[in-house]
């Protein structure tokens, strides 16, 4: 008879278990969802480190706003780009804007890639913008080329690092770059 209530006692806890494992996967998710929304940091005061002047493009290489061209410096895969409006740190020449960032995402250092079709971003990436951005095929994260390479969606709560230019006889060098924000995170 003991037996029995014991057992019956015990049973009439069955439910603990599905609803504490409920309540833990909300508890993560919503934990999940404030990291990945209220934790970015946001570009502020580049920090490069300067490195060997590098020729990265002639002007008429990129032919209109968000023409692009991949290139590597210091051993880091990059992309610059041609913005249609100006950014803090981007580069102006002749009424034209451009900016390079490394392709490597803050996230776990995938390579990002320039998404042009807007569309393809909202099916794809679940993402929807007003132009073209910089996307993370391994954990679709987003970046914006026009916020400094800002992290806009996605895991990735750090923004790409950005590529120090200037532009000389009609050509557009790479002379520094930020350090990788995966080990050395902005403040
Ligand atoms: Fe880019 Fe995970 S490595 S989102």
């Amino acid at each position: 008879m003991a037996v029995d209530q014991s057992k019956r006692t015990l049973l009439s806890y069955w439910w603990v278990l599905p609803v504490a494992g409920t309540v833990g996967a909300f508890g993560y998710m919503a934990n999940y969802a404030r990291r990945v929304t209220f934790s970015k940091t946001v570009p502020d005061q580049p920090r490069y480190q300067s490195g060997p002047k590098q020729r990265v493009a002639a002007l008429s290489d990129l032919r209109g706003p968000y023409s692009f061209k991949e290139f590597t410096y210091q051993k880091t895969p990059c992309l610059l780009m041609q913005l249609p409006q100006p950014t803090p740190t981007s580069l102006s020449v002749g009424g034209r804007h451009f900016a390079a960032y490394s392709r490597l995402c803050t996230h776990l250092g995938c390579q990002v890639n320039p998404i042009e079709d807007t569309e393809l971003l909202a099916l794809t990436y679940n993402y929807r913008a007003q132009h073209p951005m910089l996307g993370c095929p391994c954990h679709f994260s987003v970046f914006d080329p026009q916020q400094q390479g800002a992290s806009v969606f996605g895991k990735a709560l750090h923004p790409l690092a950005r590529v120090q230019l200037t532009e000389q006889g009609g050509q557009i060098y790479a002379q520094g770059l930020e350090p990788d924000p995966r080990v050395e995170p902005p403040a």
